[in-house]
């Protein structure tokens, strides 16, 4: 029995008959979270206490919660709040949903849902999630295959299953700069640092142009992780306007004048979250900035390859003051966890220590799994796949959404969508979650306030069914037609 509830028949002193205190429970039991001391969107909060309690055996598998409307009055919060918590909840398979019978907490792996069986889970049950911006799935699991007979039979894996003490493996770095050139970067071996992919080689780029106090820009609307490491790092950020085009130079210079800047984190190709690339006479203007100032660049271009016609990257125009990002993450497999990154000759070392003191060393064998695949045209196969698998996806979503589709960046694996007046981005998300559609409103990266309240973030990939998400996308659809003011949610 819940510990609440057995203080509260404690407290009650009640003596009467099993059954009855059964009935007692059924009626007391109802689930209320605590959301005391809890940051973050309060849908969140209580996917969190949900969560929590379910650790704790404060619930159990079978338990009953109370309707997503009961529980915002309880919590005094709105309908659309806790329906998008539920919808959550069973996105995380916390809980589950029975028609007419109400929600219920979830057993363990037995109730796991469906898998596709490949790299990673994706659900091909419950809520379309259109929230998640990884890679098309299953796309590598075969050549992983191949590839590991063909290193089992190589005879000599023992250097990729032992600690590397010097510099990395030959072939790796051979493979790395490959990679990087591939992205427009140019990189010595002395310059080339692996990283466990892209996030990894960021952490690791800011870890060795910081110290605690000093000042990151970055745009307003950026990939999430970097405002929390700038966090766990001590460092100071501040969001720099952008327009059409990208961050607008004109701030970069202002910021730089009024205050002494470390560096910058900026995506020039198919930024996340925006989709917007910048173009080359933005991209020179920032360099002239950074070149004027001898301030620092962590540019990441994730997904740069998904855009074959982008221009130069900025660190072909201020190539000692930058730090180039890129990871396999994106066309590969992310799981595999490989990146890689050039620092400035300078720099280079202090980007090294980092991924010492991080994690030592990248793993050797997923490296060299990546880069068999760089040098036996594998990874050029599964990029040009991943690249027509996004076009289609692109050109579906184009055609289902019509008129509300961005005109602009019809590539890579997401989409942003400013939405029509009247909307927020926390009511549509409640309204997609509503009909079992997981989309992320704008906020979730913002680091200036207020920005990307009425835009959402659609990603295209996560969900390996196209069905299904055709079926996603034209609930979104259907959403915007109706517009904002429509009859109230019902779970
Ligand atoms: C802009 C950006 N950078 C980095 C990453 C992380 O890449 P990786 O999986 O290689 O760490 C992502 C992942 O979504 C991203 O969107």
């Amino acid at each position: 029995m819940p510990p609440r509830l057995q203080i509260a028949l404690i407290d009650l002193k009640i003596t009467s008959e099993i059954d009855t205190i059964k009935e007692i429970i059924a009626l007391m039991a109802i689930w209320k979270p605590d959301l005391a001391n809890r940051r973050g969107p309060k849908y969140l909060q209580i996917v969190e206490a949900l969560s929590d309690d379910i650790a704790a055996g404060i619930l159990s598998c079978g338990d009953r919660l109370p309707p997503h409307r009961e529980l915002a009055y309880q919590l005094q919060l709105s309908p659309n709040t806790t329906s998008r918590a539920y919808a959550e909840a069973v996105n995380r398979a916390l809980i589950r949903g029975e028609v007419g019978r109400g929600t219920f907490v979830r057993g363990p792996a037995t109730e796991a849902p469906a898998s596709d069986g490949g790299t990673l889970r994706r659900p091909a049950t419950g809520p379309i999630d259109l929230s998640r911006n990884l890679p098309l799935p299953g796309l590598a699991g075969e050549m992983l295959a191949r590839t590991c007979i063909e290193l089992g039979r190589s005879g000599n894996l023992a250097a990729l299953a032992d600690y590397q003490t010097g510099a990395d493996l030959d072939r790796h770095t051979a493979a790395a700069k490959l990679w990087l050139k591939r992205h427009g970067v140019i990189s010595t071996a002395e310059e080339t640092v692996i990283t466990a992919g892209a996030q990894h080689g960021i952490l690791c780029a800011l870890m060795a142009l910081g110290q605690p106090g000093d000042l990151l820009l970055a745009e307003q609307l950026t990939y999430q992780p970097v405002k929390a490491m700038a966090a766990r790092l001590g460092l100071k950020i501040a969001a720099i306007a952008s327009d059409s085009e990208g961050p607008c130079p004109e701030d970069i210079d202002r910021l730089c004048r009024q205050r002494r800047v470390r560096a910058l984190y900026l995506t020039p190709t198919l930024q996340t979250p925006t989709g917007r690339t910048m173009p080359q006479h933005r991209r020179e203007a920032i360099a002239a900035i950074l070149n004027a100032h001898g301030v620092h660049l962590i540019e990441d271009d994730v997904f740069g390859l998904f855009h074959p016609e982008r221009p130069q990257p900025i660190a072909s125009l201020a190539p000692d003051l930058t730090i180039s990002i890129t990871s396999t993450s994106k066309y590969l497999a992310p799981g595999l966890r490989v990146g890689f990154v050039r620092a400035p000759a300078g720099l280079a070392g202090a980007v090294r220590s980092a991924v010492n003191l991080s994690c030592w060393m990248t793993p050797p064998l997923t490296t060299e799994i990546v880069a068999r695949w760089i040098a036996d045209g594998t990874a050029d196969e599964l990029v040009a796949r991943q690249l027509a698998a996004a076009s289609t996806r692109q050109a579906l979503t184009r055609r289902i959404l019509g008129e509300h589709a961005p005109s602009d960046h019809a590539a890579g694996l997401h989409l942003w969508l400013d939405l029509p007046d009247g909307w927020s981005a926390d009511l549509f998300c409640a309204r997609a979650a509503s009909r079992n559609v997981l989309v992320t409103g704008g906020e979730a990266f913002a680091i200036a306030r207020s920005a990307g309240a009425s835009s959402i973030r659609i990603c295209l990939s996560h969900e390996a069914d196209a069905a299904r998400l055709e079926t996603g996308l034209s609930v979104i659809r259907e959403i915007l037609d109706a517009g904002p003011r429509q009859a109230p949610l019902v779970l």
